[in-house]
């Protein structure tokens, strides 16, 4: 049972009030003014008399319980100290008893949700816009996930449209297999690019690949199979980064997917009697909301982006029954999402205004040359990155530890993980600077940082001889300002947690995960673990296995690997 149901419980007596309604008004004081406090004016109305009076008078009614170690009047407040042996018992012996599940929780039982995430572009590389739209996405799925909700992770792959006719056009002219299946993507890219060059002089290009664009929309074998080959070549790169980073899929349903289903769509939207034509085109107008007018479809009829996602939604809706689905991109597609969440409105679903939400995030600054390093022009390959990250730590570990076992595992770990935590250490529409100094060093707020405190204490449990969970502890024992801290803040992390999903913010665990570690260490600093005896021992080492257990925990709602040494 948590302190916060057990006081408002106590409080709903004495003031003779619902519990749930004191429960919503306790809040979490500065440290000094106790653990939660009781804003006494939410009852001056029933109450008839000033908050003080009536904090006076509650305080005089309730018996403290054993897990309060005293009760005080501020003004209009109520402050309740929990009784220190309490607090560290209830935190510690849940952490012990259920392991990473403590921060686990049932609140999204029997709801869906869905999360739009990666979705890079076939035949286009992916870069570093597709790599935060990632990890963020993945870290969402997994926070998501612990709070009990079915999760599912769409990967909304870019597969069709005008791009598709130019590249077999190009390919047809100018490309050949053997190089297209040696180089991939950006042999494809080169034949793009080459598209649009040629194209500028021989306009008669254009009309070639939009042969091609129809050939595939009427299901021309020969198109439709290079169409396919493309999709295959791309997929096979794309999966290189996710079998780095451990990522998968539930669905990888693209855009392609939709094709026969947006005809309905349009006819919809059409009897809504919300189309109109402009300039040739069919578009939705959102003059009312300050918006530009949404595009449906264009001059030739062909569909576009906002076409594919309004059905994509709806096919969503229908299919999975989600209670939200969440997009992640760069905040660039910002307008695009708010027009067509506003036309699915329009349509008479309600739902789009609360459901659907876009997930923004800001741009990688790549820094002053030689920071991140570009294969091909001026496009960061997120392989790349990954592999240089990878390689750097090895170095690093090369240097520092040079005996480690299993060094290109945890190397592996380390390094993708350094680049997952800096991505996610700041609010997502905060822009990121990216530097390696910054991201690799070992005693900074860093990912490497907060896997080493893991290893740490996991070299301790290893030292001290303990394989299976401590129990039987004696929790008076612990009362030492340091330890106290590491135990508030494992106590805090499930809350996180829960603020993380509400805000769709994975920092928000990043920034507990450091304040753990550095608790961690100070906790460390300040008390010997492997030199003490008994009784104490014991307490410490079971500190220690808590400590272990949250980092790990924490680690892996980002998308992180705690390796357990280091
Ligand atoms: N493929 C798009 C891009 O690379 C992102 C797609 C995001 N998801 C969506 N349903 N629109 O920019």
């Amino acid at each position: 049972m948590d302190f916060k149901t057990l006081i408002s419980e106590v409080l709903a007596k004495a003031a003779d009030r619902p519990a749930e309604e004191i429960y919503n008004a306790l809040e979490v004081p500065k440290a000094a003014m106790g653990d939660y406090a009781f804003p006494c004016f939410k009852l001056s109305k029933i109450f008839r008399k000033a908050p003080p009076a009536i904090a006076e008078y509650l305080a005089g009614e309730i018996v403290l319980p054993e897990y309060l170690e005293k009760i005080e009047v501020v003004g209009g407040y109520i402050n309740f100290f929990i009784d220190k042996t309490a607090l560290n018992k209830s935190v510690l012996d849940k952490i012990l008893t259920e392991g990473g599940d403590y921060i686990k929780s049932k609140e999204g039982e029997g709801k869906t949700v869905c999360i739009d995430y990666s979705s890079p572009n076939i035949a286009k590389p992916f870069h570093i816009g597709h790599l935060r739209s990632t990890v963020i996405g993945n870290s969402l799925y997994r926070i998501y996930g612990a709070l009990g909700y079915n999760m599912m992770g769409i990967n909304h792959l870019g597969d069709w449209g005008t791009q598709f006719g130019k590249l077999i056009s190009a390919y047809k002219r100018w490309g050949n297999k053997e190089d297209v299946e040696r180089i991939g993507i950006s042999e494809l890219t080169r034949l793009y690019v080459l598209f649009h060059t040629k194209a500028e002089e021989n306009p008669e290009l254009n009309d070639e690949a939009r042969g091609y664009l129809v050939k595939m929309q009427n299901g021309d074998e020969e198109a439709l199979s290079l169409w396919k080959w493309f999709v295959d070549i791309s997929m096979r790169e794309f999966q290189r980064v996710y079998d780095m980073l451990d990522i998968t899929f539930d669905s990888y349903a693209g855009e392609s997917f939709y094709n026969d289903k947006m005809p309905y769509v349009v006819e919809e939207i059409k009897s809504k009697g919300i189309l109109e034509e402009s300039d040739g085109a069919q578009v939705v107008n959102l003059e009312k909301y300050k918006m530009p007018p949404c595009l449906i479809l264009r001059r030739d009829g062909g569909t576009l982006y906002p076409t594919r996602d309004i059905t994509a939604a709806l096919y969503r809706k229908n299919t999975y029954n989600f209670s939200k689905c969440l997009y992640v991109t760069a905040v660039d597609q910002k307008l695009h999402f708010a027009q067509w969440f506003k036309v699915l409105e329009l349509m008479g679903y309600d739902w789009a205004a609360t459901e659907l939400v876009h997930i923004p995030f800001g741009l990688v600054n790549l820094g002053t040359e030689g920071k991140l390093s570009t294969r091909t022009g001026h496009v960061v390959l997120m392989e790349d990155v990954l592999k240089e990250a990878v390689e750097k730590t090895k170095a690093i570990i090369e240097e520092k530890n040079p005996d480690l076992e299993d060094k290109e595992e945890i190397a592996k770990e380390v390094g993708i993980g350094a680049v997952i935590f800096d991505d996610m250490f700041n609010g997502r529409i905060k822009n990121i600077a990216f530097d390696w100094n910054k991201i690799l060093n070992f005693e900074g707020e860093t990912g490497p940082y907060v896997q080493y405190t893991h290893a740490r204490a996991c070299s301790l449990l290893r030292k001290a001889e303990i394989t299976g969970v401590p129990s039987e502890i004696d929790y008076s024992l612990i009362s030492d300002e340091s330890s106290q801290a590491l135990i508030k803040a494992l106590g805090d992390l499930p809350q996180k947690i829960k603020d993380a999903a509400e805000k769709y913010e994975p920092y928000i665990i990043s920034r507990q995960l450091i304040e753990i570690c550095q608790s961690f260490n100070r906790f460390y600093r300040d008390n010997s673990v492997l030199g003490s005896e008994g009784e104490t021992k014991k307490v410490r080492l079971a500190l220690v296995y808590a400590a272990k257990t949250a980092i790990k925990e924490g680690l892996y709602l980002l998308g992180i690997k705690a390796p357990e040494r280091m």
